[in-house]
């Protein structure tokens, strides 16, 4: 499963990049505005800064609604650098936005996925990828864990390429819930990633292994 960071933070991604283990990052316009980045000039530079720390996948949301609107921004950001993934809302002007995208080779992640209706349309327009929001279904007593495993049914049967990007993710048993079922991909913020590698036993186990070997050497 490949592993992206959500965030739109610099600092938080060079330190997912240095780990080793990170495929991409994912932003929205709210992460955006978070870091205090506006203006059309800041965000493009914001994407290419984040697109120079990063190997790949860079997810980037246009953030206009009508179908020219999002081929102008779309094109403006794939011409930014090859790692970007223009990021598109699930909606009728946007699957028809897929669709353009797809038919010119330019990568696209369908966001805002809350039904395996949208999932299908999503991959029947192209979609490189497409994000369903895992912790915003539980969010309104849903288990998002039942839409991640629905779409991943329904693209095996009919041999679909969109990746299944679980997005929304929480904490550390929504990413190996989403590792069980077979996701392509999950995002999610820095803190879900670093307590993946946490265990007590695995401190305890640590701390006994120098307790001994420096009473060993002491001697
Ligand atoms: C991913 O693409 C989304 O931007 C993100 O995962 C949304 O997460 P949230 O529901 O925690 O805001």
């Amino acid at each position: 499963m490949q592993f992206y960071i959500d965030t739109a933070n610099l600092k938080e991604i060079k330190e997912a990049q240095d780990l080793g283990i990170l495929d991409g990052v994912t932003t929205n316009p709210s992460l955006m505005a978070k870091e205090g980045i506006v203006g059309t000039a800041n965000v493009l530079k914001h994407y290419k800064d984040i697109c120079n720390i990063v190997d790949d996948n860079v997810s980037a949301e246009v953030i206009a609604l009508d179908y020219d609107g999002m081929i102008k921004e779309g094109m403006e950001l794939a011409k930014l650098d090859d790692k970007i993934v223009v990021k598109i809302p699930m909606t009728k002007e946007g699957i028809k936005a897929i669709k353009y995208f797809s038919d010119n080779e330019i990568r696209t992640n369908c966001t805002l996925i809350f039904s395996a209706g949208q999932a299908l349309v999503a991959a029947k327009a192209g979609a490189t990828m497409m994000s369903p929001f895992i912790g915003r279904l539980d969010d309104v007593s849903y288990d998002g864990m039942d839409l991640i495993k629905q779409i991943i049914g329904i693209y095996s049967n009919y041999g679909y390429e969109t990746m299944v990007l679980a997005a929304s993710v929480r904490h550390t048993m929504h990413l190996i819930k989403c590792a069980e079922a077979g996701a392509d991909i999950a995002t999610c913020p820095l803190s879900v990633i670093a307590s993946l590698f946490k265990h007590p036993l695995t401190d305890s186990g640590l701390e006994k292994f120098m307790a001994d070997h420096k009473k060993a050497n002491s001697k």
